[in-house]
């Protein structure tokens, strides 16, 4: 047997893969709908603000596909496959609260924040059941946490009294 096909695919527990897995693929699946949801949000916005609303849109999905990235590779790294494709996502994901058609500023604002408030749920729910399981996937949704909440804020701040 040569060298290579001694060494396994992954360095981690099987239980550990399936935590990660578990908790960290509903987080994927909201990421790379908010990737989507906020193209369609940052096209339509009209009204106040609209540069500022436009441009911080773009920066909304950039760092959600960033995240969705880090998490998803987080369970291939793991030895896990992650089904991510836009059938299944379409499916899993929480519904979108983003309009269609054109939408003043705020309510898209406050459409966006509704949106990533579902996607908070799941990212508090990985941190916690991945708290006695893995503590390294569990760092993984604390940086997405903290992130996505600092980007929730940058919108809040254009509604907020
Ligand atoms: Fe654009």
């Amino acid at each position: 047997m040569s060298k290579a096909e001694t060494i396994p695919t992954t360095a981690s527990d099987p239980t550990v893969a399936a935590g990660a897995a578990q908790f960290l693929t509903p987080v994927v699946h909201g990421l790379q709908a908010l990737t989507i949801n906020g193209k369609q949000a940052h096209w339509h916005v009209r009204g106040a603000n609209f540069v500022g609303v436009h441009e911080l849109l773009d920066t909304i999905v950039a760092h959600a596909g960033d995240f969705a990235d880090t998490a998803a590779e987080r369970i291939v790294a793991l030895g896990l496959p992650i089904d991510a494709r836009l059938e299944t996502v379409a499916k899993k994901a929480s519904a979108t609260a983003v309009p269609a058609g054109f939408t003043k500023s705020d309510d898209l604002v406050r459409a966006v924040i509704a949106d990533i408030d579902a996607i908070l749920v799941d990212i508090k729910a990985a941190i916690d059941g991945l708290d006695e399981i893995d503590l390294t996937s569990q760092d993984v949704a604390i940086e997405i946490m903290r992130g996505l909440e600092k980007d929730r804020w940058f919108l809040v701040s254009h509604v907020a009294a």
